[in-house]
Order: structure tokens, then sequence, then C-alpha cells
């Protein structure tokens, strides 16, 4: 049983072909980095049209890497949200014109599931399949977010951040500091030439529920440390560098990137990957967690990945491979599985939602 699925809730344009919910015949992203990059992050316009030109492609390259027709389909899936509403309708009005024509039926599903999904799959296929309950944390541009996992598929979100998601501290960190964007593998690349702990973030003690995040403050500490410390020609030089060339190597940001800076970013990088821990192994805690997933486009995070090992947690923790954790649609396939098994379907007129909430 094969199922098409197309993801377009940002600025990637994405089709995957997954057989059976665990072998994934193919995966077609298209990036608009390049588009985006000079202007520090998504402008929501510029990507609904990336997606009108790249999508027709994107899908018949899937279909083809996978020897499938659009016949021998059992469903097509695509993101109906959360996600840019411009971009959420050209992936998804796209599947529905497909589903149309050929008679396949369309399932819909919601972006975050799809990168809980994408681990559940793999670890399936590995042999290791995930044990319930679990914990997700989702980590993403979009999202900072803490949910139960049932074996049925049940979510129950036990934190979120107040603010800024995880991706979008270091996003707006690395755009601060004059780096490109997305800003996570950059500064990943970077900090392990940094000292973590050179520069002591403190972070406010969560009011409520103790399981939420917050990373505004640390975005405003990363400021204000900038503003103490004048450091607006180097700012400039590595602004210069990224009209020069649109993405540089690490050698050249090594470069261009005085010791001290490189132990900002390594220490705000720290700062990050200790919340998240820390909130992550409580919740787990709390509700006799017997598997931690970790997923969406922070889980990519070399640093992120060595301190969840490192840190020998009594359950298995499972990190997407790098190609399924940023935005893709296998994972949208994936997550589209057990809505065929339970025959649920999507009506035709099914509308985008910019803030489809999975708990
Ligand atoms: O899941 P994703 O591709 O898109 C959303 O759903 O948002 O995540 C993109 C986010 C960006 O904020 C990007 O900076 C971050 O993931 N990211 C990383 C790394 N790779 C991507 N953050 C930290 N370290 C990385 N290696
Ligand atoms: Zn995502």
């Amino acid at each position: 049983m094969r199922i098409l699925a197309i993801e377009s809730s940002c600025d990637e344009t994405a089709a995957a072909v997954v057989e059976d919910g665990e072998t994934v015949l193919s995966s077609v992203v298209a990036s608009q980095m390049v588009t985006h990059g000079k202007y520090g992050g998504v402008v929501p316009e510029l990507a609904s049209r990336e997606h009108l030109r790249a999508i027709v492609l994107v899908v018949r390259e899937a279909l083809e890497v996978a020897g499938t027709r659009l016949g021998e389909l059992a469903a097509i899936a695509a993101t109906a949200g959360p996600g840019l509403v411009g971009s959420l309708l050209v992936g998804l009005t796209y599947a529905k014109s497909l589903s149309f024509a050929s008679g396949v039926p369309l399932i819909a599903v919601n972006h975050i599931e799809g990168h809980i999904h994408a681990v559940i799959m793999e670890a399936r296929r590995a042999g290791t399949p995930v044990e319930y309950p679990a914990l997700a944390l989702v980590v993403s541009g979009g999202h900072t977010h803490l949910f139960e996992v049932s074996a049925g598929f049940d979510y129950r979100l036990l934190g979120k951040t107040r603010d800024d998601a995880a991706g979008e501290a270091f996003d707006k960190v690395a755009k601060l500091l004059g780096f490109g964007y997305p800003g996570g593998p950059i500064i990943d690349a970077l900090a392990p030439s940094g000292d973590p702990l050179a520069v002591r973030f403190t972070f406010a003690k969560m009011k409520g529920n103790a399981l939420d995040f917050s990373f505004s403050g640390l975005k405003t500490a990363v400021l204000r440390w900038v503003e103490a410390h004048h450091m607006a020609v180097e700012i400039a030089a590595r602004r210069a560098l990224l009209r020069d060339c649109p993405q540089p190597s690490v050698e050249q940001w090594l470069a261009a990137t005085p010791q001290r800076t490189l132990d900002l970013l390594a220490s705000f990088q720290h700062a990050v990957i200790h919340e998240l821990l820390t909130r992550a192994a409580a919740s787990a805690e709390a509700m006799n967690a017997r598997t931690l997933i970790i997923s969406g486009g922070v889980a990519c995070n070399s640093g992120l990945r060595k301190a969840a090992m490192a840190a020998a947690l009594p359950y298995p923790v499972y990190f997407p491979t790098p190609g399924l954790s940023t935005d893709n649609a296998a994972m949208i396939a994936a997550a589209a599985f057990p809505k065929l098994a339970r025959g649920e379907f999507a009506a035709l007129d099914i509308a985008a939602q910019a803030n489809l909430t999975l708990a």
C-alpha cells in the first residue's frame, strides 16, 4: 500500500511516496533557502510563489523515483496545517486536484503529527519500535511542544513555548549576529569551536505550567551582550560576506567570527539544549514515558543529540535521521498511514488551517 504525500507548510516544497508506512520509496524536497536567505527569514508571499513554481515538478519526481502511477496509490496525503496559509494552500489544493482527478482518497495531516511520525516510522523500520506512552518533544522553527503520545495516537499537550520557538531563537540570534538564514545549522556548525560555559545565561522560573518554555528572554540577553561588546564591525563584515556569497562555508564563517562570538554562540546553544532536555526529562518522568521522541528541524542539532545521549535517560531516546528531521513529505505519509487504516479520509472542501493544533 503506497501513499503519496505533499508538504508545503513553510519554505520547502516536498513530495514523497511511502510504502506500508515504513519504506520510503522517494522523498523529494525543493528548498527555498536561497530565496529567503537574503531576507534573514521566510517571506510568505515569496514562499507561496516558489511553491507554485515547484509543486508539479516535485510531485512528478516523487512518483517517478518511486516507480508509481497515481492510480496505484492507496491515498494522497497533504499537510492541512499549521503553517503559512498561502504556502499550505498550494500543496493542499494540488493534492485535492490529484485526488479529484484520480479518484484516490485524500488524507489531511497535521504537520506536527508528521514530525512525530517520522520517528515512529524509522523506529519501526529499524526493528526497535516506539513503546507507549511516549513523550514527543517537537522542536522546529514554529514549535516547541511536549506531547504525550498514546499507542492509539492520541495526543495530550504537556507544555509549549509561550513566545519564540527554539528554532526561531536560533534563527533570530543568527540574524542579529549577521549570520544567514536558517540560523540553526550555522550555529550548530560553529558552536563546537566556542566555550559553552563562557557566557552564563539564566532563565526565569515559569509561573503556571512548569513544563512550558520561554526563549524570548534568552534572545534579549544575547542582544544585551552584543550591545555591551561593541560588535558592529564584525557583524557588518559577516553581512558583507553573505552578500558576496549566499551560502558561506563553515571555514568562511569561522574566519569572519572572533573567539568571543564563537563562545557566545556555544553558550547560547548550550542554554537552549539545557532548557529543552530539562523540561523533556521532567515531562517524561511525570507521565512515565517509555520512549522519548525528539523531532523537528532543531532535532538535527548535533549538540542536542550528544547531550540527549550523554544524559543516560532511563528510556530510549529516538531522533529522526537528518533528512527526516527538517520539513519533508515522507513524515506526512508516515502520519497518514494510521488514518488510512482507520478510514479517516478528508472531504475535498477541507480548508488549510494556519493555526491547526494537535491537542
Ligand atoms: O521543522 P523545520 O524544517 O520547519 C518548521 O516546521 O519550522 O524546522 C526549521 C527550523 C529552523 O528554525 C532551523 O534554524 C532549525 O529548524 N534547524 C536547526 C538545525 N537545523 C535546522 N536548529 C538547530 N540546529 C540545527 N542543526
Ligand atoms: Zn516542520
